[in-house]
């Protein structure tokens, strides 16, 4: 059995993309974490029958049990989706190369603390980019610059609102999280 720990923090719509793909697979288990009880991606998760764990910042910074809980359930990779806390030190470690990342912009451009949703979009119509996109990272102790995994860009339309822009990017997004992830799954060691 392999165990698939999904991290989001809101709406979860790359969460449910992925699990709808690993569902497919029955040696493939998903788990759903939040740092937020009133997150979306908890309904979908119950409407998927895949079990959702809620933790507190001091379980996750502070005593560990968020990794006690993901070292107890055999987690194999890490899938953050939309988490908007920097993972720490101890729990980077304990995965190492087993924590992804997506941003829905084209790192190192739109990226770090702070930079999340709405705001990246917004950001880059601001600088007149002709082209945003996403890329997937692996996960390392700063926020958006572990090592890229894969980037794939689209247009930025003079037309654009921060939703029309974001809208294309999710496009992509859900195109490439669950299909970047089943190839890491089959890359595992064991
Ligand atoms: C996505 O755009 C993702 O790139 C970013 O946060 C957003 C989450 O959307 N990290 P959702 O919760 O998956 O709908």
């Amino acid at each position: 059995m392999t165990t698939v720990a999904i991290f989001a923090s809101g709406s979860g719509s790359n969460a449910e993309q992925i699990i709808r793909r690993l569902a497919a697979r029955p040696q493939v288990r998903c788990l759903v974490l939040s740092n937020r009880p009133d997150a979306y991606v908890l309904e979908r998760a119950a409407r998927l029958g895949v079990p959702a764990r809620v933790f507190t910042r001091e379980e996750f910074y502070q005593t560990g049990q968020v990794l006690a809980y993901l070292q107890a359930q055999a987690v194999d990779l890490v899938v953050l989706a939309g988490f908007l806390w920097l993972v720490p030190a101890p729990l980077v470690q304990a995965f190492p190369g087993r924590i992804v990342n997506i941003h829905p912009a084209l790192l190192p451009r739109h990226g770090g603390k702070g930079m999340y949703g709405a705001k990246v979009h917004t950001a880059v119509l601001a600088t007149g980019d002709r082209q945003s996109g996403i890329t997937i990272h692996y996960v390392n102790e700063q926020y958006d610059e572990g090592q890229i995994i894969r980037q794939v860009a689209c247009p930025v339309l003079p037309t654009d609102t921060p939703d029309t822009l974001a809208a294309r990017v999710h496009e992509l997004e859900y195109a490439h999280y669950p299909q970047v992830v089943e190839q890491l799954l089959a890359q595992l060691p064991g």
